[in-house]
């Protein structure tokens, strides 16, 4: 994948932070506090970076523990600048989110000074211990790791594949899921995985008419070619894994199936890829069930050279729900896309605004404090696409009208709203 990111504002930015700390001003403190690993900076890469940053996570080295946090201090504080790293998208100040990775614009200019000085380390006794990774799983071994008995392979180019693989076992009762993580085995080639849940039998169907000699089975245009039941969500480089709260899970019906569907970029090279699933079952009673509401507009049309088009979508909501979480999903065209809850009354509350979109970070957003919102409030979702020439993720050269699809150059407009309806309580209808 091509990294492009929009150097000129953020270059201009960097110069303005650094600007506010190289000018002291007349009245600066004689001696400057020095800016130390063990108490200033390792808080913050534990906080915000070695979630990914650690053997055998996503990203390609470890920031873990001062040596080599030492040994990247340079382009942590560059890339900190440019506010690639740390990849966290929504808008701050709009919605409030768990375990929200963003720095401030302080803490950005003190690892620029701490990297100036030489990187020190400080007082070793006042170092905040390192968080230790002791599965390779974000939220340690799960119940049950599902997976597709061979690796997949995907060729060196040519079109994004959806492959859908196919679980053997089948769910005998109900089972309540906590959480579902995935561990892509090449993360090179995988773009995102999407579960979905089979309750008929119909996905082992268009398994066995596949006679690619590989297992599972590809779809062209993204779907799954049945309609599912229901899905356990979706993972994207970026995507912490967030279980669910206390009461609340996701539910496998009695007889369903799973479907791991896997959406792969093509390198230039051959590759590999086994890309496995986690789930974590309650182990509490659960009164809830946790579903996710797609908002999307399938109608997008996108005229070429348009450099600030805009779609939009709301949607009515038809009975009380809780709101937990919200995934915006755009391709490379997208720009913004900004939800946002109207109330009967006039109110309207922030769900999510990402304003720098980046495919690469498809994030579901926490929110802080679930949002409760009555039946007949409005969701309204809008979002802002660049099909210019000077858009430099722009995959038609010249410019072309897009409209929806699943192949990256298409695009998309979605938002994927995790949700419990307000009525229910699974407890009681089951006494
Ligand atoms: C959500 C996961 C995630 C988090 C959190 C994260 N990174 Fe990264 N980081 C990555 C991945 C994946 C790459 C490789 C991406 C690429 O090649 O574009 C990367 C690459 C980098 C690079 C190398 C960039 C380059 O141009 O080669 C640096 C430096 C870096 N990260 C620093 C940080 C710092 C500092 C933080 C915290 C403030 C952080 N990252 C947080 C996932 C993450």
């Amino acid at each position: 994948m091509t990294r492009i990111y929009n150097v000129l504002p953020l270059a201009l930015s960097v110069v303005a932070l650094s600007a506010a700390f190289i000018a002291p001003g007349p009245k600066a403190p004689k001696r400057p506090k020095t800016i130390t690993y063990a108490v200033d900076v390792a808080p913050i890469i534990n906080r915000s970076c070695v979630a990914c940053h650690h053997d055998g996570a996503v990203a390609p080295f470890s920031l873990v523990g001062y040596d080599n946090a030492k040994k990247w201090a340079n382009n942590i504080a560059s890339i900190t600048q440019t506010r690639v790293m740390p990849p966290w998208k929504a808008v701050h100040g709009f919605g409030e989110f768990k375990d929200d990775r963003q720095l401030s614009d302080q803490e950005i200019a003190l690892l620029q000074k701490w990297s100036d000085d030489g990187a020190p380390r400080g007082d070793r006794k006042k170092e905040p211990k390192s968080p230790a990774f002791t599965s390779a799983w974000p939220l340690g071994e799960p119940d049950l790791v599902l997976k597709p008995d061979k690796p997949f392979h995907v060729d060196a180019e040519g079109d994004d594949v959806y492959r859908n693989f196919v679980m053997k076992n089948t769910f005998d009762h109900p089972v309540w899921v906590k959480a579902m993580a995935i561990r892509p085995g090449d993360p090179k080639v995988v773009h995102h995985v999407i579960t979905f849940i089979d309750s008929y039998g119909a996905a082992k169907k268009l398994e066995d008419a596949n006679h690619d000699g590989q297992e599972g089975y590809s779809t062209s245009g993204g779907g799954v070619g049945f309609m599912p039941s229901g899905t356990l969500g979706g993972w994207a480089p970026g995507n912490a894994t967030h279980e669910t709260p206390e009461g609340i899970a996701y539910l496998i019906k009695p007889g369903s199936t799973l479907v791991i569907q896997v959406h792969y970029h093509k390198t230039g090279k051959p590759e590999d890829d086994l890309t496995q699933c986690g789930l974590y079952f309650a182990k509490e009673p659960i009164t809830k069930q946790m579903q996710l509401n797609w908002i999307f507009n399938f109608g997008i049309n996108i005229p070429a050279g348009d450099k600030a088009h805009e779609e939009s979508r709301v949607r009515t909501v038809p009975e009380d729900v809780t709101i937990y979480s919200a995934m915006p999903h755009m391709h490379l065209l997208g720009r913004s896309m900004k939800a946002q809850v109207e109330f009967a009354d006039g109110t309207v509350k922030p769900l999510v605004w990402v304003n720098d979109w980046d495919f690469r970070w498809q994030i579901s957003y926490v929110l802080k404090e679930p949002m409760h919102v009555p039946k007949g409030s409005k969701i309204r979702v809008e979002a802002v696409y660049d099909n210019s020439a000077g858009n430099p993720l722009n995959p038609n050269r010249p410019p072309k009208t897009v409209t929806w699809g699943e192949q990256t150059t298409d695009e998309m407009f979605l938002l994927i709203v995790g949700y419990t309806a307000d009525h229910q309580d699974i407890a009681a209808a089951q006494s």
